[in-house]
């Protein structure tokens, strides 16, 4: 059974209310949104038409209402109203003077070629997404992406007054969006400091491996645990935020180079005299994780997290790939700092 109650947040205060409510922030937004900006307010049923009510009393220019699909929908254990299969998301621009982003070529590439309706099927958060624990109405990353790659450009500033587990935010800045989010609650504001902090430095190494050759260096080994293990206890440990090593995929090719390796390398090595671990820093992400290199495309296949080298090629396999599909695999290990 699926628990209707989502927090206290969500409670009704009744019709008249709630409208009042919607009139008020909304209006706020209204306010900060710049000339040519959009929003974009998605909701069920129970709350939709009101904020598209109060949009039109205040004048926003109402663009398209957004029908998303979920494949998969809870059932209806009453057996007395259809599934509840869609969510209503509104977008509209500040005022009728507006002259809106829309990429449209973008939307129409990403929809092979055919022009993209405002019926769109997107799949819930998948189990990645809530690694670092669940909020009741966690939107997908895949969602918010489609919405920010539509209506704003790189480096647009982007904000969610209502920022729940900050799914806005974390899209965002995968696609080089500044963003700035807003939320009630403690758990919630922690949930999405892990969430952001463990994703961006993801999102520094996927760039580094753009970067550089991730030709592996001669003779590889598992460069991970070379006199570092002693760091751990150290109180200036000298350790960066994230360190990557090589793990060779398959034996038989064997490649000059290492630039990238040497990148990394270096890079942990120039924070090593900067960082100083106080006894106040309070921890709040911890990972290993494994990126598996593709041998026919030098692109990550496959990224997992997992205790050792053994779980992950395990976890490889399961996947469906063989040991041959990998040149070979970077190993990262993070932990991440509230200083
Ligand atoms: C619908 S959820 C947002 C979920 C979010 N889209 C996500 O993917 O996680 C709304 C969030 O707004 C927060 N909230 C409610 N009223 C608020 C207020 N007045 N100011 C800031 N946050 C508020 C709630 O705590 C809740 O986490």
């Amino acid at each position: 059974m699926v628990s209707v109650h989502k927090g206290d947040w969500d409670k009704s205060r009744g019709p008249e209310s709630n409208h009042e409510f919607n009139r008020a922030w909304l209006a706020a937004a209204q306010r900060i949104l710049k000339p040519n900006g959009s929003i974009w307010v998605s909701g069920t049923a129970h709350v939709i038409h009101s904020v598209g009510f109060a949009m039109q009393q205040l004048g926003f220019k109402l663009l398209n209402d957004i029908s998303w699909v979920k494949p998969n929908p809870p059932p209806n254990l009453s057996c007395r109203y259809f599934t509840h299969a869609t969510e209503t998301i509104i977008w509209a621009a500040k005022d009728k003077k507006s002259r809106h982003t829309f990429h449209y070529k973008l939307m129409k590439e990403t929809n092979r070629g055919k022009q993209m309706k405002s019926v769109w099927e997107i799949r819930p958060p998948e189990s990645w997404e809530k690694r670092h624990g669940k909020h009741p109405t966690q939107k997908p990353v895949a969602l918010l992406e489609r919405i920010l790659l539509a209506s704003t450009s790189e480096g647009d500033l982007v904000l969610d007054p209502f920022a729940g587990s900050s799914t806005t935010l974390l899209a965002a800045f995968r696609l080089r969006r500044n963003a700035v989010g807003c939320e009630l609650d403690a758990e919630f504001l922690t949930l999405s400091v892990r969430r952001l902090c463990s994703n961006l430095v993801q999102l520094e190494i996927s760039v580094a491996c753009l970067h550089f050759s991730v030709d592996p260096p001669r003779n590889p080994m598992d460069r991970s645990c070379s006199g570092r293990s002693s760091d751990r206890s150290a109180p200036c440990s000298g350790r960066g935020p994230s360190r990557a090593s090589f793990h060779e995929g398959a034996p038989s090719s064997v490649c000059e180079g290492g630039d990238f390796f040497s990148n990394i390398t270096s890079r942990a090595n120039a924070t090593k005299h900067t960082i100083c671990m106080s006894p106040q820093l309070q921890l709040v992400q911890q990972e290993r994780r494994f990126y598996f290199v593709g041998r026919a495309k030098r692109e990550i296949l496959f990224t997992v997290l997992a205790d050792s080298l053994d779980e992950a090629r395990q976890k490889f396999r399961n996947a469906g790939n063989s040991d041959s599909d990998a040149l070979f695999i970077i190993k990262t290990e993070t932990e991440i700092y509230i200083a």
